[in-house]
């Protein structure tokens, strides 16, 4: 039961995105990665079969994979401009923290793949949650390396794909709000159709 509701929606309600190229020095030392990834963990998963799991790159892999990222890079454009390589480079090493989300359904189960799916969403908001409780900010990105079927086999296993790229580490600025959606487009009450 929690004993401060206002200060648990406060939380929810200041929570945003940052730019992981914006993001600094500190990240989450490993025992608050841990707690983070414990928290990320509670997640309404229908069947209790944690269909997702958490990749880290520890800093000292961050150069291995920008040389994996540039080398599937170069697959499908052979001759990058000096923005696509810094683009590329920024991948692998903006922010503090980088964590790969990997979308784990287990498919022979009665549970349907895209609850499991939902549920890996969930989990990876949850991971995005529990970074702003701790006072770090993070970013959930995709872009065409989550597409990418090297760079997927590089993280996943078979039947397994990447969800995002989560990133977590302090706001170089502080951060600005975005439009959010009117509440009247994404809230009404049900009528029943006019043929029941
Ligand atoms: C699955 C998924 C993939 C995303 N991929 C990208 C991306 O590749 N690039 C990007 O700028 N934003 C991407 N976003 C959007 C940002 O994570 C974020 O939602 C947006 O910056 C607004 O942030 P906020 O509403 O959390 O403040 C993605 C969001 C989701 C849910």
């Amino acid at each position: 039961m929690l004993n401060d509701r206002s200060s648990a929606l406060s939380l929810l309600e200041t929570r945003r995105s940052g730019r992981p190229r914006d993001m600094v020095e500190p990240g989450p030392d490993e025992a608050q990665l841990r707690e983070i990834v414990r928290i990320a963990a509670r997640t309404p998963d229908h069947g209790k079969l944690a269909p997702w799991r958490f990749v880290h790159v520890p800093r000292h892999a961050r150069r291995a994979l920008a040389d994996l990222l540039h080398r599937v890079y170069r697959l499908d454009n052979p001759q990058p401009a000096r923005l696509e390589i810094e683009a590329v480079d920024r991948l692998a090493h903006q922010a503090p923290t980088l964590v790969v989300a990997l979308s784990s359904p287990l498919p022979d189960t009665r549970i349907p793949v895209w609850e499991q799916e939902l549920s890996c969403g969930a989990a990876c908001m949850n991971l995005l949650l529990a970074a702003h409780a701790m006072g770090f900010t993070a970013g959930w990105i995709t872009g065409w390396a989550a597409y990418s079927e090297e760079v997927r086999r590089a993280f996943a296993r078979d039947g397994e794909r990447i969800a995002g790229f989560l990133y977590i580490g302090t706001p170089r600025h502080p951060l600005e709000e975005r439009p959010r959606p009117s509440l009247d487009l994404v809230l009404s009450d049900w009528a029943a159709p006019a043929d029941t």
